[in-house]
């Protein structure tokens, strides 16, 4: 009886401490995936067949250049993508294109600030599709985005 009471007790402390620690090494980490899950979990509402989020897409969507309509047939905009301001590798720092401003890597690997305020995270999704693909991008296509973020680990070499 004493024994089992002992094991269980070392047991929750063990348990305790790996929690404390993982919750400490990746927070970051784990809040940018939960942010990526609601985003899933809003885009299997909308589309049962959703299978979850895809980085493949995700790239693709990164870096894909459109056309920005500025409102003139005539006069296009020029060709964007989300890349041309994070640049190709979302764990380096990008530069915004019109004002030069550096940019935090956009990775929540690398940095831990990205991707932990669902409400900032829609702020900015909605502001920068828009600019981008002229339209707020759907809950499918910021799944696969974060969970392409999440794969970007390594800050290219200089
Ligand atoms: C014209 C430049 C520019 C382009 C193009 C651009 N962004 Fe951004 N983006 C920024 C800047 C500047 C910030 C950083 C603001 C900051 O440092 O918090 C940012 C930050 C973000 C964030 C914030 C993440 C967080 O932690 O809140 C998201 C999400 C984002 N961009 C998505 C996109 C998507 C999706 C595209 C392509 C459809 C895109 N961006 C294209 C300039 C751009």
């Amino acid at each position: 009886m004493k024994l089992s009471h002992s094991m269980k007790s070392s047991h929750c402390l063990l348990a305790a401490l790996l929690t404390i620690f993982s919750v400490s090494a990746s927070a970051d980490v784990a809040t940018a995936q939960k942010i990526a899950d609601k985003y899933a979990a809003a885009a299997k509402a909308i589309d049962p067949t959703y299978a979850g989020p895809s980085a493949e897409e995700g790239k693709v969507f990164f870096n894909r250049e459109v056309i920005q309509f500025k409102g003139d047939v005539n006069a296009p905009g020029k060709a964007i993508a989300c890349a041309s301001c994070h640049t190709a590798n979302p764990a380096d720092a990008g530069k915004h294109i019109v004002t030069g401003k550096l940019i935090k890597p956009l990775s929540p690997h690398i940095n831990k600030k990205r991707f932990q305020s669902t409400r900032d995270v829609e702020k900015n999704f909605t502001k920068h599709c828009n600019e981008v693909v002229g339209s707020d991008c759907s809950p499918q296509e910021k799944a696969n985005y974060i969970a392409y973020l999440l794969t970007e680990k390594a800050p290219s070499k200089k």
